[in-house]
């Protein structure tokens, strides 16, 4: 049975160091680090979503103010908002919650962020200077930065002589995990769905890494014996065991029978999801130090 990484606690484990900087940044310079979160419209997931960011840089001394606006809001109001939070010194991360409204042009919206308040790692600036290999400078998306922490963890600084797969090629993901796996010197491969014979691509996999969105679609005879398998995937399936209408959360790999084959494993739920709010909260301290003058704390 693979060792199964605890999101719960690597999370916390961030948050801690996240807390410890964030005070001490305020005691050498009396700057409070600032996270302005934007939400349009009445979607509940992204209102969860929202409350649980906002709640989460409050417990980290943070100050954390939230912008609420209607469905309606039009492209110039919600520009218009952004252009002001640009020029705040006391806003260090601005979060743009997406999907927007349909009627709102959201690559727009993200772009107009500065790069250097952008926590969510999104602009192409940031995306850029992940492909160039600048990790000292740009702001790298939530998700990938934290399934990076576990690979990190579990097999140090250095990937040289490993081969990864990721599978799926999303701005969101897939990219900018397959561009850190790079920098870390493993031997990439990028599996997406005109891939052909994706079984035996990920066979070769020391690290596999799956966010694809189709439920335990990675199987046992995919995985190498002994790989780290992190499952990015969070799909919601029908549950009839557990009464009438109930469902549960699976990921995109087949947990029980992969777990026999790899030796380092992420469960969902409880692996990677927990880490995405957890490196918001790191790029925001990042931002706040550097926009102090200040060398920003690793994570
Ligand atoms: N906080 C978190 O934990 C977090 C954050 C982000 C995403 N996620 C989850 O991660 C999953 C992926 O998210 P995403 O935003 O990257 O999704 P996405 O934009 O829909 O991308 C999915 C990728 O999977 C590929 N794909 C689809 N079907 C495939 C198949 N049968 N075989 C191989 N590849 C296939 C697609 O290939 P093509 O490009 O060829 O279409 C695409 O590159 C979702 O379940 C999402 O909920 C979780």
């Amino acid at each position: 049975m693979a060792d199964v990484i605890d999101g719960k606690q690597v999370a916390a484990s961030v948050i801690d160091e996240v807390k410890a900087a964030a005070s001490a940044l305020e005691t050498e310079t009396a700057l409070k680090t600032g996270l302005a979160v934007v939400i349009v419209g009445d979607d509940p997931a992204s209102h969860t979503y929202v409350a649980a960011k906002s709640r989460m840089a409050k417990e980290c001394g943070f100050n954390s103010i939230q912008h609420t606006l209607p469905a309606e809001t039009t492209q110039e109001e919600l520009a218009s908002l952004v252009a002001s939070l640009n020029a705040d010194p006391k806003v260090n991360g601005i979060l743009v919650q997406l999907p927007l409204p349909k009627h709102l042009n959201s690559d727009a919206i993200i772009q107009s962020i500065l790069p250097e308040k952008d926590v969510d790692g999104l602009h192409v600036v940031n995306a850029g200077k992940l492909a160039t290999g600048d990790l000292a400078t740009g702001l790298i998306s939530c998700t990938p930065a934290g399934a990076m922490l576990f690979v990190r963890r579990t097999h140090g600084e250095d990937l040289s002589g490993l081969n990864a797969v990721v599978i799926g090629r999303s701005n969101l993901f897939g990219k900018p995990m397959a561009q850190l796996l790079l920098n870390a010197n493993a031997t990439v491969t990028i599996a997406h769905s005109r891939t052909k014979d994706l079984p035996s691509v990920a066979r070769n996999a020391d690290i596999l890494v799956a966010a694809v969105g189709r439920p335990e679609m990675v199987r046992a005879d995919w995985v190498k014996p002994g790989a780290t398998v992190i499952d990015v995937g969070i799909n919601r399936i029908d549950a009839p065991e557990r009464g009438e209408g109930k469902s549960r959360l699976v990921g995109d790999v087949a947990f029980a029978e992969c777990a026999e084959v790899a030796s380092v494993i992420t469960p969902v739920p409880g692996g990677v999801g927990p880490m995405t709010i957890a490196m918001l909260m790191a790029n925001t301290v990042i931002a706040a130090y550097r926009a102090a003058g200040k060398v920003a704390p690793k994570f």
